[in-house]
């Protein structure tokens, strides 16, 4: 379902942004976004991949994520993209094609090479790895410096993830001594932000009162207000074996809950595997589970992003009063040193900005408002 979906929403924001970008504030509106944390290998960024509906990111076993990657996605409706080279083919019947002059309403674009935009997402992928490889080299370093990726199409939420490197013990390769400190550091940084909403990803087929990512996530929000439990691998679970007990909240109890996921296995990542026939795949696993099949609408990577997105548009109005008191004080502040300038085009800068912000918080309101009914009547 696409009804929380609100592009004007995440335009507006990133309107704000850019405005203030321009006067030279550094993101002044720390603004919700969505983190994963977990243990090396236990699915991040193929949750992440699967929730986007694409194959971009550099995924398998050991340690392939090594920069954080900030990833905004802006949901866009199909066909008014206006891409300044490249014909004006538009065929949707070559959707999900590697082709790269094939889809002009899905592509990405780099914040570190501005103006690019990528349709091949192989290319990302690419240029992912490059750009890691750039800060880290090419033997297992890691780097806090995070890559920043905006990525526009009709079939994504709109939800701004973060990607963080796993949570791993001991060094290999370039890695420090301290590795396991380094990384500890760099994912308690994303998550202790207290917008942030964690997204705890544990392998089903290992030990849930060992998961690395949830203990993180139990130290910088205790009380589970802003966790959510990612369950991976239950294809690979022993037979006889199942997750209920976990979803009933009978082993580790969080708030928000818990949603078991399908993703591709490292043999479907060498196969090539498209991303809609692993989510059909999913799909039918579990509808056509014993465990799972009375509860399959609650199960997979569907309902994740949709509750991600409720869970971000309640968190947003959580801290809405917070943003505008911010965004009035940073305001104050700008039109007390405009006017010490005296300026008249300074003065009229500043009209536009206060213009974008008002906007934008009244579109908070409409948008939060209209969806504080979904809200409060949906099972977390
Ligand atoms: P990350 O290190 O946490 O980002 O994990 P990756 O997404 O890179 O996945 C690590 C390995 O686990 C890859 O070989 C994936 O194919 C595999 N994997 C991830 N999720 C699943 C899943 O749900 N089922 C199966 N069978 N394999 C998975
Ligand atoms: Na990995
Ligand atoms: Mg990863």
């Amino acid at each position: 379902s696409q009804s929380v979906n609100d592009p004007q929403l995440i335009t507006t924001v990133n309107k704000l942004q850019d405005v203030f970008a321009t006067v030279g504030v550094q993101n002044p509106i720390d603004l919700p976004q969505i983190v994963v944390v977990g243990s090396q290998s236990s699915g991040k960024s193929s949750v992440l991949e699967n929730i986007v509906g694409r194959d971009f990111l550099p995924r398998g076993t050991g340690i392939v994520t090594r920069r954080p990657l900030v990833l905004q996605l802006i949901n866009r409706p199909a066909g008014t993209n206006n891409p300044t080279a490249n014909g004006d083919s538009k065929d949707g019947g070559l959707k999900g094609s590697t082709d790269a002059a094939a889809n002009l309403d899905e592509w990405g674009e780099f914040l570190h090479i501005p103006g690019q935009k990528y349709y091949d997402f192989n290319k990302i992928r690419d240029e992912i790895v490059k750009e890691t490889e750039a800060k880290t080299g090419r033997n297992a370093g890691i780097s806090p410096a995070p890559i920043g990726l905006r990525i526009y199409s009709p079939n994504v939420l709109t939800l701004t993830l973060v990607d963080l490197p796993g949570l791993t013990r001991v060094p290999v390769g370039d890695q420090p001594k301290d590795i396991e400190k380094q990384i500890k550091d760099m994912v308690l940084k994303q998550i202790s932000k207290p917008n942030a909403i964690i997204l705890a990803v544990t392998a089903a087929n290992t030990d849930l009162a060992n998961s690395d990512g949830l203990k993180l996530a139990r130290e910088v929000d205790p009380e589970g207000q802003r966790t959510i439990g990612v369950l991976t691998k239950i294809d690979i679970m022993d037979d006889g074996t199942d997750v209920v007990d976990i979803l009933a909240g009978r082993v580790i109890p969080l708030r928000l809950g818990y949603v078991p996921v399908v993703n591709r296995g490292q043999r479907d990542i060498e196969n090539k595997k498209p991303i809609q026939a692993a989510l059909e795949y999913e799909k039918n696993f579990f509808e056509n589970h014993k465990s799972y099949r009375n509860k399959a609408l609650y199960c997979g990577t569907p309902y994740l992003a949709r509750k991600l997105n409720l869970i971000l548009m309640m968190h947003i109005k959580q801290t809405l009063p917070e943003i505008k008191n911010r965004i009035s004080a940073s305001l104050q502040k700008y039109s007390t040193e405009l006017l010490g300038l005296g300026d008249s085009i300074l003065g009229n800068s500043s009209n536009i900005l206060l213009n974008i912000i008002t906007e934008f918080c009244n579109e908070y309101r409409t948008v939060l408002d209209g969806n504080n009914q979904e809200l409060t009547s949906m099972e977390l």
